[in-house]
């Protein structure tokens, strides 16, 4: 794809599936957001009704740091599928837990189950913690990527080829033919991070890239690094930001609303959360992927969602979003305090006006 195609096409937009108690923030403001299945399924169809196209549901194997219940990701989206018709639904898979034979062939049938519904988002762990508690062995941050390389490649082989056999370091398969293979468009395969691991392999497997939230500049340093590569390796790659949205009649309301979250941020649990993503881009040998410069405000957002700034009227975020697709983002990721009415909120009014500024190919101005 050349990046004239990149920036052409109308920017997508996904929402973080709330499976996980607490909602998007380390924070005891009171969130009227659930993770319990009714209140998902009624998101789902809000969601795709208010123009989302994607919803990501998320992994985490123990609890913690706010999000004391979570449910698995590949089942749960297996239920917001079964109840929406447009929606597509990205489950995280974790390599170490997951292995790829076991995700083929469970994501094939649900390509079957949701006419092609399904993604997945390869995670590579954050979470020593984590690994320890259900037994899993924790490899060192760029060998948790070659893993996922691997994984992924797999999974790829697995879904396209008639009799697959591949000899990696991690997985080994002989022949393997998978039956059904999914339904046409194979399942999108996203990853999470953002280390100089990350972005190399999202330079040679990944169809996107996830990355946490960052500043128009900070998210086109990492855009410029993959597609350069991605172009020298022939591959095509498209690119998710995350962001925290705070969509209010004024700017100084949305702010309001922020300075509540962070005032009612739980300090124990951001630094616990804090400790542990030490192990994730801090742990990479360039020590810059995501959270090596997270601030205590920004941790409050698991992903660094308010470094976006997606907070103001619709208008300053309809061009804010505008200024993120200009530097070569497809997606936008987001997560909200209220989820099923500030993602009804933002189908009427946010979305609307990126599509006039998408329209009127005007460039929009940078902003701080
Ligand atoms: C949008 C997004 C979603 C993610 N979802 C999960 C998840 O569900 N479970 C998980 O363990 N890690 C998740 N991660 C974490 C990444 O897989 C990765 O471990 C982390 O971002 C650190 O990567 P880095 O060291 O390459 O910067 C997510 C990351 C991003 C950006």
């Amino acid at each position: 794809m050349s990046s004239n195609e990149r920036v052409e096409q109308p920017i997508k937009f996904a929402y973080w599936v709330p499976n996980v108690s607490g909602g998007l923030v380390i924070s005891k403001i009171p969130q009227r957001t659930s993770w319990d299945l009714d209140y998902n399924i009624k998101l789902a169809q809000i969601a795709e009704r208010a123009g989302f196209e994607y919803a990501l549901s998320q992994i985490r194997f123990t609890a913690g740091y706010g999000a004391d219940n979570q449910h698995e990701p590949v089942s749960f989206s297996q239920a917001l599928l079964a109840a929406t018709e447009r929606l597509k639904l990205i489950a995280a898979l974790l390599p170490g837990p997951w292995n790829p034979a076991v995700a083929a062939k469970q994501i094939a049938t649900i390509s079957h189950l949701s006419n092609a519904r399904v993604a997945v988002n390869i995670v590579s762990g954050w979470f020593r913690g984590e690994f320890a508690a259900i037994g899993e062995p924790w490899l060192d941050h760029d060998e948790r990527y070659r893993r996922s390389e691997e994984f992924i490649r797999a999974l790829r082989g697995i879904w396209t080829e008639e009799s697959f056999t591949f000899r990696g370091d991690f997985y080994r398969f002989n022949n393997y033919s998978l039956k059904p293979k999914p339904l046409a468009p194979l399942p999108e395969i996203f990853q999470g991070g953002s280390s100089r691991a990350a972005r190399d392999m999202a330079s040679r497997v990944s169809d996107w890239y996830f990355t946490n939230g960052n500043s128009v500049d900070g998210i086109k340093k990492q855009v410029d690094d993959i597609q350069a590569k991605a172009a020298a390796n022939r591959h095509s790659v498209k690119i998710g930001v995350n962001a925290f949205s705070i969509a209010r009649k004024t700017e100084k309301e949305a702010q309001e609303v922020l300075a509540e979250i962070l005032k009612h941020a739980d300090p124990e649990a951001v630094k616990g959360f804090h400790h542990e993503v030490q192990n994730a881009g801090n742990a990479s040998p360039e020590r810059e992927g995501n959270w090596a410069k997270s601030t205590f405000e920004d941790l409050v957002q698991y992903n660094d969602g308010f470094k976006t700034n997606l907070i103001g009227t619709p208008q300053q975020i309809a061009e804010r979003i505008l200024a993120l697709k200009q530097v070569g983002v497809n997606l936008i990721l987001l997560g909200f305090l209220h989820f099923q009415e500030e993602v009804e909120h933002f189908g009427k009014h946010v979305i609307p006006l990126v599509r006039e500024l998408e329209a009127a190919k005007k460039p929009v101005r940078a902003y701080a």
